[in-house]
């Protein structure tokens, strides 16, 4: 395979004519804030070959980590019923997603024939346990972040049971959610390309 160097020239600043301006401001601020950011930071900062940075708090650590995987590794305490959840739905969710959940502004989330489009919780999502990492992660799409796990657990329940996949009394937590089977589970191929010899 032929390889083309990239074109090189002078780096160029991100607006004309402010790279300078730019750079001269935030060596200041830099400078400006090293007093204060010395004596805030534990004693290891300065470790390293540049002497920048610090290892994270297990805090700040903790405020990022909330991947939940297929098998509902990371699935944190809490639970939720579809009852509960309804009323969440009402007022972060129905506005784009429609009062049933068939759809509006955005995707529908309700919804079982396996050959409809746009697909829908229901005919292709894998994982009820990935249901619960992307609300908490992305929804409400105007307001991320701003759901609690029993909220976000109670509207887990009320899609699965709108798409008749749980039973409307059923209680979502971190036991319950990864023995849900969904009903498009079988549309999916575990990826084992890392140990097969397939592909190299
Ligand atoms: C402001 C509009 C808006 C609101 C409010 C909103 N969503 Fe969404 N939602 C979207 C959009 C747009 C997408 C599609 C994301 C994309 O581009 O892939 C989406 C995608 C989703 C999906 C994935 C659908 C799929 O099959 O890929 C789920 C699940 C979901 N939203 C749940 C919720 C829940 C639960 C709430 C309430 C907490 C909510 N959404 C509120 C706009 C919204």
């Amino acid at each position: 395979m032929t390889r083309t160097a990239p074109p090189r020239g002078p780096a160029r600043p991100l607006r004309p004519g402010a790279g300078a301006p730019a750079r001269g401001f935030g060596l200041a601020l830099l400078l400006a804030g090293v007093p204060w950011a010395a004596a805030a930071q534990p004693a290891d900062q300065a470790a390293g070959p540049l002497g920048l940075g610090r290892p994270a708090t297990a805090n700040e650590i903790a405020a990022l980590d909330i991947d939940v995987m297929p098998d509902g590794a990371g699935l944190p305490l809490g639970g939720g019923s579809a009852a509960e959840g309804a009323r969440v739905w009402g007022g972060a969710c129905r506005s784009c997603h429609g009062r049933e959940g068939e759809g509006g502004i955005a995707a529908p989330l309700v919804g079982r024939d396996a050959a409809a489009r746009p697909p829908t919780v229901g005919n292709y999502w894998p994982y009820a346990t990935t249901l619960y990492d992307y609300i908490y992660r992305a929804m409400p799409r105007n307001a991320p972040g701003t759901l609690s796990p029993d909220e976000v657990y109670g509207l887990v329940a009320w899609i699965l049971a709108k798409n008749g996949i749980i039973d409307d009394e059923a209680v979502m937590n971190a036991a319950t959610l990864p023995d849900v089977v969904m009903p498009a589970r079988h549309r999916f191929d575990p990826d084992d390309r890392l140990e097969s010899d397939a592909v190299r």
